[in-house]
């Protein structure tokens, strides 16, 4: 660990997890997530309401339990950083205010940040700086997208993504249908160790000649697996739920993988990042693996724990924004539940009235958008210290 590298506190709350991260440059300190997804589980499905206010109850144990499982004092910090989106609008509001009182309260700068660039740059904190560019293959409950990242600080670029559902939300659906409870994922990926991928040749989503090379699609794959699970009922046969399961997956992680690394070859890429909680799936890491190898590419894949939603990721991107000298964002920062793939962060608009340039502190260098007000001006301002760590 370097001792001058940045030492930033991320918050994330896009989803069911309450997640707060300590880091130091590429150095984990800290990674407590406070989750509400047994709340959900009843429903099939997470419940918006439900996790916003989970995250309000959450989020101040949460980060006091981040600050002492790192050791350090919030006065410390460099920065605190926050997803701004996408995600769950309510979700991602409780994460951007806290943030900003956080922020106000201590004079830190804040840095609003993407959550897809976010979930790439965890990976800073197991193997090193990222290679640049890194292709990305993102697959969650929520975006299943190929993304090509030649700065993750500034330059991300969608590639493809779902066109219907995400390859975590097929993995639930196809759990359902099975009868095998929420979240699918973990439990499909324990019963097809048991099964023959090759059992049923499920079709593969988007991978005709005409289909659009990156983009995906799982719902054709979800109901062919349930028509199938269905006619097997009604002949009054039993359901091989090992060989469906095993089937079902080597479908989805066929296509997932066959794709990015077509896009690695395409556009000259050598090393492929998997993110996202369907990154901890056996199989999509045995055959990224083994299809990487034989392509020449690396592959960089998180442990699980850091694949799932967590904060250390969000301070994982806030600590390179503080170390590549991007601006900080404004107190108004939104929470963006659309936020684009193509702004890893956000920084603090320009302001209105005349613009002095010689009043402009920002550190940022190239990047179009970063010229507002840097977080220099957040040091400018009295406050009170309401923050008794
Ligand atoms: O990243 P994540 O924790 O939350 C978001 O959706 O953003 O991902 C959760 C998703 C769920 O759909 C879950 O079923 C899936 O990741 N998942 C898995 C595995 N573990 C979690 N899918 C396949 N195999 C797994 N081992
Ligand atoms: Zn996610």
């Amino acid at each position: 660990m370097i001792p001058d590298e940045p030492l930033v506190l991320g918050i994330e709350t896009s989803c069911d997890e309450t997640g707060v991260g300590v880091v130091r440059g590429h150095t984990l300190l800290a990674d407590a997530v406070a989750s509400s997804v047994d709340d959900h589980a009843r429903y099939g499905g997470v419940v918006p309401e439900i996790a916003s206010r989970a995250h309000l109850e959450a989020m101040v144990p949460t980060i006091r339990r981040a600050l002492d499982q790192a050791g350090v004092a919030a006065t410390d910090l460099d920065g605190i950083a926050v997803t701004a989106g996408p995600g769950l609008a309510g979700a991602l509001l409780v994460g951007v205010s806290a943030a900003k009182a956080y922020a106000y309260a201590l004079g830190k700068p804040l840095y609003g940040v993407n959550h897809l660039a976010s979930h790439i740059c965890v990976d800073q904190l197991e193997h090193g700086a990222l290679p640049e560019p890194t292709m990305a293959l993102l697959v969650s409950g929520g975006h299943s997208s190929l993304l090509l990242a030649p700065d993750i600080t500034a330059d991300v670029r969608p590639l493809g993504a779902t066109i219907d559902d995400a390859a975590g939300e097929a993995f639930d659906k196809v759990a359902r249908v099975l009868g095998l409870g929420f979240p699918g994922g973990p439990v499909i990926d324990r019963y097809a160790r048991e099964g023959d991928p090759a059992a049923i040749a499920f079709p593969r989503g988007l991978t005709g000649p005409r289909d659009a090379p990156y983009d995906f699609s799982f719902s054709g794959l979800k109901t062919a697996v349930a028509r199938w699970i269905e006619a097997r009922r009604r002949a009054g046969e039993d359901v091989p739920v090992a060989d469906v399961a095993a089937s079902f997956q080597e479908a989805v992680t066929d296509v997932l993988t066959r794709k990015a690394i077509r896009a690695c070859r395409e556009e000259g890429v050598d090393h492929l990042m998997i993110g996202g909680g369907v990154a901890a799936n056996s199989r999509l890491r045995a055959l990224a693996e083994e299809r990487c190898a034989d392509a020449g590419i690396t592959l960089r894949v998180p442990r699980p724990k850091l694949c799932t939603d967590n904060g250390a990721m969000v301070a994982a991107l806030g600590a390179e924004m503080v170390a590549r000298g991007r601006a900080a964002s404004g107190w108004d920062l939104p929470a963006d539940s659309s936020l684009p793939v193509t702004e890893p962060h956000v920084p603090a608009a320009p302001p209105v009235a005349s613009h002095d340039p010689s009043h402009d502190h920002s550190h940022d260098h190239g990047h179009p958008h970063d010229h507002g007000h840097s977080h220099d001006h957040v040091h400018e301002l009295s406050r009170k210290n309401l923050y008794d760590a």
